[in-house]
């Protein structure tokens, strides 16, 4: 695979960067209008790449290219083209254009199955506060419960599935093929490991998994300046003390992490002590029963403070997603594939959360991480170094023929 591919690949997921819901930067979030203008660039890119091309009804782009028998069994190759606020432009949608990449490199040749391109329409959460919409609708997760949820405007899921003109009673559509070989994502690391080790490549073996939960102080707003310290109950004070909790829990258990990465208090004026502070939670870590125990003691601390401080605590849970072990097989076809591309070989973990560990436990699933220069991700200066694109299209390209072969025509 030649470096030229490479640079097309940078350049589309810039091209696609620039898609987003707010000038200046990189945001793109569940079937805004930006998500639609995506849609179009890529379909035009999959239809000349002779992929029969839909939205499905929970607004994942679909890609279709057909095997060589109809009956194929597919194998799916996808990542999500939604962002974080103020993202960069490789996250997500480089797995999405890997994959589109790799069928324009079969150059009309029929494989001896179906390769379908997968652009999930939300994995970040940033709308709703629930991540993975698009990958649940795959594997008939997104139920009605979470058609229901509602975004800071009031809007279902459902709602916006239909003010993208989409249909969500037919989410049965979005469903997955039956039988599918398997699910491959490319996805850029986000961490500093692999820049630190040298390596262009990694194959994941797991994926660390994840506890998310809205934590909502209740207390009593007052004037800043009468209202004596004694007889406060400040909601933000009361976060702030759980806050430091969070952070010491975590730094004082190998392989955990905690992050609080939004504050929203009311009524947010500086001279008015804050009668309600909700503080996010995102814990996380490879062992689930150790990422359980943390939140549970996380819970029994807010639960403490609130009761000393004479506040409400309430505890809104958004996500607990199990660590997902990836398939042994596909691992192994990836790890040679990535052996024969030239690249060192290197097995990682995935701290971060990917629509694979939504796949996992309904099919085969293999990750392939890109090294992210500085480890900076969500973030504009995300980026990727060309000849370590190559590697991956090459590593791709490998991984198709070794399937194709281990199947036969
Ligand atoms: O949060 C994550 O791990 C991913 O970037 N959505
Ligand atoms: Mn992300
Ligand atoms: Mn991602």
């Amino acid at each position: 695979m030649s470096v030229d591919a490479a640079r097309e690949v940078i350049r589309r997921c810039r091209l696609l960067a620039a898609c987003s819901d707010e000038p200046e930067f990189t945001t793109r979030t569940f079937l805004s209008d930006s998500m639609r203008k995506v849609h179009g660039m890529m379909g035009v890119w999959m239809t000349a790449a002779g992929m029969d091309v839909r939205v499905d009804p929970a607004g994942n782009l679909r890609g279709v290219y057909a095997g060589a028998a109809r009956d194929a069994r597919r194998l799916l190759v996808g990542s999500h083209l939604d962002t974080v606020p103020h993202a960069g432009a490789f996250d997500g949608v480089l797995g999405v254009v890997i994959g589109l990449s790799l069928v324009e490199a079969l150059h009309g040749r029929r494989l001896p199955y179906s390769i379908e391109v997968i652009g999930f329409s939300d994995e970040e959460g940033v709308r709703f506060g629930v991540p993975f919409i698009g990958s649940r609708a795959l594997v008939g997760e997104l139920d009605a419960s979470l058609l229901a949820v509602q975004d800071a405007d009031d809007v279902s899921v459902a709602q916006a599935i239909r003010n993208f003109k989409l249909d969500p009673s037919r989410m049965a559509d979005a469903r997955a093929d039956a039988n599918p070989l398997g699910y491959l994502e490319f996805h850029i690391e986000q961490g500093p490991l692999l820049a630190s080790a040298d390596c262009p490549l990694a194959v994941v073996d797991r994926i660390n998994g994840r506890t998310a939960a809205d934590v909502t102080f209740v207390g009593t707003a007052g004037h800043a300046g009468t209202t004596p310290m004694t007889s406060r109950r400040d909601a933000i004070a009361g976060a702030a003390e759980w806050i430091a909790c969070v952070e010491a829990l975590a730094r004082g258990a190998k392989g955990l992490v905690a992050t609080n990465g939004r504050i929203d208090a009311e009524p947010g004026a500086a001279n008015v002590i804050a009668g309600r502070c909700r503080v996010t939670l995102d814990v996380r870590h490879a062992d689930d029963s150790i990422r359980t125990a943390a939140v549970q003691r996380l819970r029994l601390a807010a639960e403490e403070i609130s009761a000393r401080r004479r506040l409400q605590v309430e505890w809104s849970p958004r996500l607990d997603q199990p660590a997902a072990a990836m398939d042994p097989q596909l691992v192994a076809v990836l790890a040679r594939a990535l052996e024969a591309s030239g690249a060192p070989k290197t097995v990682m973990s995935s701290g971060a959360g990917h629509d694979a560990m939504v796949l996992a436990p309904y099919m085969p699933a293999a990750m392939l991480f890109i090294r992210t220069p500085g480890g900076i991700s969500h973030h504009p200066d995300e980026s990727v170094d060309e000849r370590d694109v190559a590697f991956a299209l090459a590593t791709g390209t490998n991984f198709l023929n070794e399937l194709a072969a281990s199947i036969g025509v």
